[in-house]
């Protein structure tokens, strides 16, 4: 693959360019898996390895899926069923795994800076970040563009000129950062809504942010005319030491309702990365509303994923989006 290696560690650093062009391609993907055979021959040959030591639903069965419709081979590879259970280091597993020769492998570890070690120690295999601890999911947050421009694009607006407001733990959350960095590239404002033991201050003069983030510590002002809601779970495998008095408390301050989405921002969407904890950072309500856009994130999760594992597979190879979707699988 020589040259053509292309990681995907984290949207900060990535330019605009490359983040619309990702977007864009998974905007195209999104006509395949509307076809009856939702396959194509573009990853012929090629091989996904994902390796997640980290539980996962959605993202992992969203990139085996996403591989196998490019007509690449999937293999997984999970923490209990590695040798990492026996003592080997993950260097030494991916380093392993590399020596089999797959073109990408996509990690998923609780240890934020996980996907950015491994991209440093290997040389011929793409990694791609499926979510290090606490820092960076940027799948997610492009996956979350996708579906913001499929909904926005019906109403004639586009992914540039959006209010959002992200509400809850923004501490422990990778999905936060990488959509931080997402929306200051594009321009938009981004509110950052919780407890203050929940949004630490320095999120407000992170350099490169260019002053597209504010910190609000009521629900009901951070939300106040947005056009998004992005609710985040309360990791509490994440939590060592106690950040909110109860989760009654919690809930009733910075849980997501439908009488507060009326009241405040009554043309808003609402997006969840998932899983979502119903009743505690959003009632049923409204994750059951036509404004949930949750399943939708998932579907579109896959198309995000064939366009970024073809960004990493083929590196500058394919940069045209006509390229990409054409062709039925053999
Ligand atoms: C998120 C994650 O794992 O970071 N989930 C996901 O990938 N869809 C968010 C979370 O676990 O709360």
């Amino acid at each position: 693959m020589g040259n053509a290696v292309r990681h995907l560690l984290s949207i900060e650093g990535l330019t605009k360019q490359h983040l619309l062009r990702l977007v864009n391609n998974g905007r195209e993907f999104v006509e395949v898996l509307q076809r009856d055979l939702k396959k194509v021959p573009t990853l012929r040959g090629k091989t996904v390895i994902n390796l997640f030591l980290e539980p996962s639903t959605r993202t992992r069965t969203s990139f085996e899926i996403a591989a196998k419709r490019l007509s690449a081979d999937a293999v997984n590879v999970s923490e209990g069923g590695s040798s990492i259970v026996k003592g080997e280091t993950l260097l030494d597993t991916a380093l392993t795994l590399q020596a089999m020769a797959p073109d990408i492998l996509v990690v998923r570890h609780k240890e934020s800076g996980a996907a950015h070690f491994l991209a440093r120690h290997l040389r011929t295999t793409a990694v791609v970040n499926a979510g290090d601890g606490m820092h960076e999911h940027p799948t997610q947050a492009l996956l979350d563009l996708l579906t913001l421009q499929q909904h926005f694009a019906a109403h004639n607006r586009s992914l540039e000129g959006l209010r959002i407001a992200i509400v809850g733990d923004i501490r422990h959350s990778r999905v936060a950062r990488s959509n931080m960095w997402a929306h200051a590239l594009l321009g938009n404002e981004v509110r950052l809504v919780g407890p203050r033991t929940l949004l630490p201050e320095y999120f407000a003069s992170l350099p490169g942010l260019r002053g597209n983030i504010s910190l609000f510590h009521s629900l009901q002002e951070g939300i106040r005319d947005v056009d998004v809601v992005m609710c985040l779970r309360l990791q509490l495998e994440r939590q060592s030491e106690f950040f909110i008095p109860s989760l009654e408390e919690y809930s009733r301050e910075f849980g997501v309702t439908r009488t507060l989405l009326d009241a405040c921002a009554p043309k808003a969407v609402v997006l969840h990365p998932g899983p979502a904890n119903r009743g505690i950072e959003v009632s049923s309500e409204v994750l059951d509303s036509p404004r949930a856009l949750m399943q939708q994130q998932v579907t579109f999760g896959v198309a995000i994923r064939m366009a970024v594992l073809l960004d990493a597979a083929l590196g500058g190879e394919v940069e045209e989006s006509h390229q990409i979707a054409g062709g039925h699988a053999a």
